[in-house]
């Protein structure tokens, strides 16, 4: 009786063990897209985005009015302006929560890293000016088109 009990113990104690790894695992694969987009970030664009970031303290210039709209429109993958280098490769992937830029581009410049305004100036502008020379529809290049104050 004795023994027999002790071999039901055995028996049953490492399928329940299975059995509740099982769960926590199911629980933490549940869990890790509502965790994961709440602390990294949105992972769909707002209709409009208006670009004025808190990092600088003293500014120049008014807000940027950004539509991601009219360069979805202009059929501009969304790997033109995110990504997240691993290795001097982009491993963001469309779906993925997005940082801001100022997350990783400081206002000062530091090594190997473009400063938040030429970041964004780079970017926005950078492919303004390649398109226009290309002959093709482009967007704003003065300030002032951008910069609406
Ligand atoms: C032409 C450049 C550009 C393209 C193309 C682009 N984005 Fe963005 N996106 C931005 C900028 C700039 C921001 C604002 C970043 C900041 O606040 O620092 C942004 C912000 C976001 C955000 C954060 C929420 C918001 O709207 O501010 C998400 C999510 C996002 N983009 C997703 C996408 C997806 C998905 C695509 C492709 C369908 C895409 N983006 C294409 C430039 C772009
Ligand atoms: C997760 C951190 C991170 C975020 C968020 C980020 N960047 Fe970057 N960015 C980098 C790093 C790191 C490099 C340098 C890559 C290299 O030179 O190997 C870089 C390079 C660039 C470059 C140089 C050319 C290129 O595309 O590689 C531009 C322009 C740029 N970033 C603009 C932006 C803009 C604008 C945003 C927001 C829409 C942004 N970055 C968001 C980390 C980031
Ligand atoms: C990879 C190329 C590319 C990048 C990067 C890019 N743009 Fe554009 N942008 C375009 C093109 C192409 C158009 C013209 C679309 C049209 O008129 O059909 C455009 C149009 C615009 C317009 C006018 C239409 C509108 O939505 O009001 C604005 C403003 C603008 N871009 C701002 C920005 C800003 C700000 C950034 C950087 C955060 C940026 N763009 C980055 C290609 C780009
Ligand atoms: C294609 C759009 C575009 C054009 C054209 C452009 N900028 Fe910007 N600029 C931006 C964006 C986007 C930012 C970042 C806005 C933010 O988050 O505050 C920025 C940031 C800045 C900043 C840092 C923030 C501040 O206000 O102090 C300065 C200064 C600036 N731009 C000056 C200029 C000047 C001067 C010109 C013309 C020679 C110019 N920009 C043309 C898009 C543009």
């Amino acid at each position: 009786m004795k023994s027999r009990s002790l071999l039901n113990y055995l028996r049953l104690r490492p399928v329940s063990t299975i059995r509740r790894a099982c769960c926590y695992f199911l629980l933490a694969v549940l869990l890790v897209p509502v965790l994961g987009a709440k602390s990294l970030g949105p992972t769909t664009p707002k209709p409009m985005s208006r670009l004025e970031s808190q990092s600088f303290q003293r500014r120049e210039k008014g807000p940027v009015l950004f539509r991601h709209q009219s360069h979805e429109a202009a059929r501009i993958a969304c790997t033109a302006c995110h990504h997240d280098y691993v290795n001097g490769r982009n491993v963001w992937r469309q779906g993925q929560p997005v940082a801001a830029c100022a997350e990783c581009h400081q206002v000062r410049p530091q090594a190997g890293m473009l400063d938040l305004k030429n970041a964004f100036h780079r970017q926005c502008k950078g492919c303004h000016l390649k398109t226009r020379q290309q002959g093709r529809r482009a967007g704003p290049s003065r300030c002032e088109e951008c910069h609406r104050s």
